[in-house]
């Protein structure tokens, strides 16, 4: 059943995406048909395909009343538009359809549990957002809100607890239970878990973690697995205090590692550290494949740069590359999926370049959707190494090692913006074996930066030109280099 906002909402998008060129939009990630976008939501697979929902506002490239938008793919990499999936349109959602997650059932049904919010006045004639969580259920396409919602209320929240700070949930199944951990504004940030067996009926079980103070001022957009023997907590802390080289924008996303008691319900933080080091990136989002690989997609974009839409902009907002993850030495590892690679076309590769104080340009080695690997050999040999992307007479993006003191320096203040935002950024990186090795994805409004085979990431949205597509090499000293270059391409 079908109610007039999302009918509303659907043919908006029919008539107005098709007002969008594909040479307008980015070759491999994921954009809004219309409007905005922002978290990645629902990330899953059902039947054999990986659906992605997002928190969308179709009408504009701005957030407002959030609907689900929708996409699926067989691969991660080219994906079907769907019509929106879920519009704010019962009195417990009527002011948003916030973020959720998404499950396959043994019915054959797709589940949704999302966020609802609602505005109510209080006794004081004051305006209150309470947040739910509901559940919607369907055939991958078309999804019916449950009549009874919500399924998780201020009356399944411990005391304490608050009811206007409620969301996100993250659902799984495990043991014969369906599990959802949610985000709430208690002791700073904190992740509560819920169970049920008929996903109508929840126990509040316990709080698994919380910040008291120390990792921001709330936690959005939880996420709990565990991979690689190791049980993990992503987390998008508010109001972080800028720190070194993390959080500038205060809030950031965390991945943080522990000791999961489940008897208790507990998760006991050890350690944790950012999960991307760039300035466009949140609100993380995992999902297991059926091949057993733990997958993350991210919204490429932050709060703090997300009111920067570029003139004349037809959609807003991407998400990142879907990225394979892994546990080593107490780090997350982050790589591209491997799916991207099967896109990669026209081979280019050079050995041992030795790169000196004149600026160098390679045969081939140029554009703007592709995907660049650069292994740096000898570290000794120069303190200072320059990679000019997306440049012409006008526009560079700037990725420079600083060998000295280990650090990966990103300017990205000559890539399109006309404004004087956070443009910079410093990541502390040490070679491995004397290597550092930097695979550097390009689409059309992305740089995202993988280094030592995922040890960091970074990622940055630019706006330079399409017809910038220079790549220059220069160094202080003899810096020696491979270089692999693959245009990617759906043709
Ligand atoms: C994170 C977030 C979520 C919320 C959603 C609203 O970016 O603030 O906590 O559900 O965005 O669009």
């Amino acid at each position: 059943m079908n109610t007039e906002k999302l009918e509303k909402a659907r043919k908006y998008e029919q008539e107005y995406g098709k007002l969008v060129l594909d040479s307008e939009r980015p070759v491999y990630h994921v954009t809004g048909t219309t409007g905005w976008i922002n978290d990645p939501n629902g990330f899953s697979e059902y039947k054999n395909e990986y659906h992605l929902f997002y928190q969308h506002y179709p009408y504009a490239n701005e957030w407002g009343d959030m609907h689900w938008g929708h996409v699926k793919s067989k691969d991660f990499i080219t994906w079907e538009r769907l019509p929106v999936a879920l519009a704010p349109d019962e009195g417990y959602d009527k002011d948003g359809c916030f973020s959720g997650s998404a499950l396959e059932l043994d019915s054959g049904e797709q589940l949704l549990i999302y966020t609802g919010v609602q505005e109510k006045i209080d006794d004081y004639g004051e305006k209150k957002r309470f947040q739910t969580q509901c559940i919607a259920i369907g055939d991958g396409r078309d999804y019916k809100k449950y009549d009874q919602n919500p399924v998780i209320s201020q009356k399944d929240l411990p005391e304490g607890a608050d009811p206007l700070e409620f969301r996100d949930p993250k659902i799984w199944f495990e043991e014969g239970f369906f599990y959802v951990a949610t985000a709430n504004k208690m002791k700073n940030g904190s992740v509560f878990l819920h169970r049920s067996k008929d996903l109508f009926h929840w126990e509040f079980c316990g709080i698994l973690a919380s910040s008291l103070g120390e990792l921001g001022n709330m936690w959005e957009c939880p996420d709990f697995f565990s991979l690689n023997g190791k049980q993990v907590l992503l987390i998008s802390p508010v109001e972080m205090k800028p720190n070194g080289e993390d959080f500038h924008p205060g809030h950031g996303t965390i991945c943080c590692f522990g000791e999961y008691d489940k008897e208790n319900y507990s998760f006991q933080r050890e350690n944790h550290h950012l999960i991307d080091y760039g300035i466009d990136f949140y609100a993380p989002q995992t999902m297991e494949t059926s091949d057993g690989r733990r997958i993350m997609i991210g919204w490429m974009q932050a709060w703090s740069t997300s009111t920067f839409v570029p003139e004349g902009a037809k959609y807003f907002g991407q998400m990142t590359v879907p990225r394979e993850l892994t546990v080593v030495n107490d780090k997350l590892y982050q790589n591209p999926v491997r799916e991207l690679e099967s896109y990669r076309q026209d081979k280019v590769a050079y050995f041992d370049v030795e790169i000196s104080n004149k600026e160098l340009t390679l045969d081939k080695i140029e554009g703007r959707v592709i995907d660049l690997t650069v292994e740096l050999l000898d570290i000794k040999q120069f303190h200072q190494f320059v990679i000019q992307l997306a440049c012409d007479k006008e526009n560079k993006t700037l990725i420079m090692y600083d060998a000295d003191r280990n650090k990966l320096c990103v300017d990205r203040s000559g890539s399109g913006f006309p404004h004087d935002i956070v443009h910079t950024r410093e990541i502390t990186i040490k070679p491995v074996k004397g290597k550092l090795k930097l695979r550097i994805l390009l689409d059309r409004y992305s740089m995202e930066i993988f280094l030592n085979d995922g040890e960091k990431a970074a990622t940055f949205t630019i706006y330079t030109p399409q017809t910038a597509a220079g790549i220059k090499f220069v160094s202080d000293g003899r810096a020696h280099v491979n270089i692999e270059k693959y245009s990617l391409n759906k043709n």
